[in-house]
């Protein structure tokens, strides 16, 4: 597990935490939306596990899991000062019991699989474009490994719409997002936000996700889709 990653670049774009909470508040990849879409996904009455892969501050998924009955949560990110911040809003809630590492999500979840930890519930928001298609793949493969039966993968992230080519992503449906920044942020931040996705973004088309879950036996469902973000939900057939 390698605990240097932070002082890469694609690391230390989350290392200014402030940058990402401000794009976060004003709602500028529908945050609010997408985390609404998948409230009901996580049990309410009963006590459950659940592992947020690149958890970063736990920030949205914290006010979904404040409403449940017990939460004993493990967030898994290679950025120690991420793991900091959700430390400091979960600790507020009596309800959720959490734990961290700090290394990157697959190598986490290899090392739950050859110990045969389980979770019932596996969560990743807005961090797994961050790997290649076959680091994708991998994750899958082991997320299906790492879940309990009827266990599910509830995934928000970003995507290429149907019928177009990745310089439509990067070029038009960004240009929306940009403008979307340009009252909070100023031109520095717009521009080192820019570099970060066009240096570490590797977005997929929703058929890939499809493909690969009747490969490796999820059931695959989207629940709402917006500008290039989706929110969906793998369930172990
Ligand atoms: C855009 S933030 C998302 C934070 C939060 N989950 C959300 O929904 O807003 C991406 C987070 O994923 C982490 N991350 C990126 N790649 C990772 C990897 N391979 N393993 C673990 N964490 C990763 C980053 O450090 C960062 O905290």
């Amino acid at each position: 597990m390698s605990l240097d990653k932070e002082s890469n670049a694609e690391f230390s774009y989350f290392k200014e935490w402030n940058l990402y909470h401000t794009i976060v508040k004003i709602n500028a990849m529908f945050h609010r939306e997408l985390y609404d879409s998948i409230r009901d996904t996580f049990p309410r009455d009963t006590a459950f596990t659940l592992c947020d892969l690149g958890c970063g501050s736990s920030d949205y998924i914290s006010k979904i899991l404040s409403t449940k009955k017990c939460v004993h949560y493990t967030g898994v990110d290679m950025s120690q000062s991420a793991l900091e911040y959700s430390a400091k809003i979960l600790n507020a809630y009596k309800n959720i019991t959490p734990a961290y590492v700090q290394t990157d999500m697959i190598s986490f979840l290899k090392c739950a699989v050859s110990k045969g930890q389980k979770f019932d519930m596996i969560f990743s928001g807005f961090a797994v474009h961050h790997l290649s298609s076959s680091d994708k793949e991998t994750l899958l493969t082991l997320i299906s490994q790492a879940l309990n039966p009827q266990g599910r993968f509830i995934l928000i992230d970003i995507f290429l719409p149907e019928r177009h080519l990745k310089s439509y992503y990067f070029d038009t449906l960004m240009s929306y997002y940009y403008a979307r920044l340009k009252d909070s942020l100023s031109q520095e931040e717009i521009d080192a936000t820019k570099h970060h996705n066009e240096t570490f973004d590797f977005p997929e088309y929703l058929e890939f996700y499809e493909t690969l879950s009747q490969k490796i036996g999820f059931q695959f469902k989207v629940f709402e889709r917006i500008e290039g973000y989706f929110s969906s939900c793998f369930q172990l057939i």
